[in-house]
């Protein structure tokens, strides 16, 4: 079993941190590999053409590692999750009454661009609704979803893990229903890759697209995405020089060149060796190697597991084990009991969680302790006897 790793942190004694699902800490070894960064460039002739291209390799290796994909170079670095769902979006031909269907709350950046590409084409936009009850809320939202997923359907867009409330959808069942229908299936596995094991051998996705700054310990404006097959011969938003064929070749760039590199190269973003990000992205992705996604999950379990009794037991709900995860907990507020006083009563003794589709949204990593979920019980406790 895994031990807290809180000495890798910076955070504050007197600060509960449980809200990794907002925006992680920095590790330290990642701060320092981005000060050492910043430092280089003071000295850019020491920058050669090489350092543009080879750690940027290096961190698409890492990736594939982490999700099992085969290929790295199925890996594109684009700058956010929004860019590498509208790198879809754009290469998909829809038409009239076909549809695209998504699950109730879907982060805006899993929404808005298919909400284009329905309205361009005239196409529909099938929303699976969170059930209204609570009991077996996460099977039956599970169920509804395979149920909407038609033979008119192109695109099943979703996230492992909901962002708002931890619920679980079956990836593997809905690949299963969407291979049946021919449709694609988009993921957003920001809140999700780097807690929660996930296998690209199993799931075959056909984008999965991942934010750096949450469960991936990295900086802000880089997310990682991986593109299947189908997108081999698609048109990305920009077209960076860095991506055709030959670029390595600093002399020869005016030779201008009409082949892409290989796979996915072709959506990674301009400038996409973002020299201060991808070296701390990839010291962040050997620390998650180091630790074991797994043994993550795990701890997150081990250590939420006897306070979410308490909370349960002073009248919060939360969705059954087998259709949540460990590592993002949503819980309903009992009746009666107003969010105000809560967010109140927990930012007062700097305990931090967020309110998400009205569910108080906790995400422990590494360095929390048992103490922090103490307090967390603490200040919820002194809410409900307001
Ligand atoms: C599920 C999910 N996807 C994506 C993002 C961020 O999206 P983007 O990189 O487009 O800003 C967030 C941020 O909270 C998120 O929770």
């Amino acid at each position: 079993m895994l031990s807290c790793q809180k000495q890798l942190f910076s955070i504050p004694e007197e600060v509960s941190y449980l809200n990794c699902s907002y925006m992680s800490p920095l590790p330290e070894p990642v701060e320092f590999a981005g000060y050492q960064a910043i430092a280089k460039k003071t000295m850019p002739f020491e920058i050669l053409p090489k350092d543009f291209f080879e750690p940027v390799a290096k961190l698409k290796l890492l990736f594939a590692e982490l999700i099992n994909a085969k290929e790295p170079e199925r890996v594109a670095i684009v700058p956010s999750v929004s860019y590498g769902i509208s790198s879809a979006a754009n290469n998909i031909n829809i038409k009239a009454g076909q549809n695209i269907v998504l699950i109730d709350e879907i982060f805006p950046s899993n929404y808005y661009p298919w909400h284009r590409l329905a309205m361009n084409n005239s196409a529909e936009i099938k929303i699976v609704k969170r059930p209204t009850s609570i009991e077996n809320r996460g099977e039956i939202w599970n169920r509804q979803l395979l149920e909407a997923i038609d033979n008119q359907t192109v695109v099943v867009a979703l996230s492992n893990v909901h962002w708002a409330d931890g619920t679980l959808f079956d990836l593997k069942k809905v690949r299963q229903r969407a291979n049946e229908v021919g449709a694609l299936l988009i993921i957003d596995g920001t809140q999700s890759i780097g807690a929660l094991p996930f296998d690209c051998e199993e799931i075959k996705p056909d984008i999965l697209v991942c934010g750096a700054y949450k469960w991936l310990l990295g900086p802000y404006s880089m997310a990682l995405a991986f593109f299947g097959e189908k997108f081999d011969n698609g048109v990305p938003i920009e077209e960076s020089w860095m991506n055709r064929l030959g670029s390595e070749n600093f002399e020869n760039l005016t030779v201008y060149q009409n082949d892409y590199k290989p796979l996915a190269n072709r959506y990674n973003m301009g400038e996409n060796s973002q020299f201060i990000g991808v070296p701390m992205l990839t010291v962040a992705l050997e620390l998650i190697q180091g630790w074991g996604v797994g043994n993550i999950q795990d701890y997150c379990k081990n250590l939420a597991m006897p306070y979410l009794q308490d909370l349960l037991d002073m009248g919060f709900q939360i969705e059954e084990e087998s259709f949540r995860c460990n590592h993002l907990l949503g819980l309903r507020l009992p009746n009666g009991l107003k969010l105000e006083t809560v967010k109140n009563s927990t930012s007062q003794r700097n305990v931090f969680v967020s309110y998400r589709a009205g569910a108080m949204r906790i995400s422990p990593h590494l360095y929390n302790e048992p103490k922090d979920f103490e307090r967390l019980v603490e200040a919820v406790d002194l809410a409900t006897k307001t």
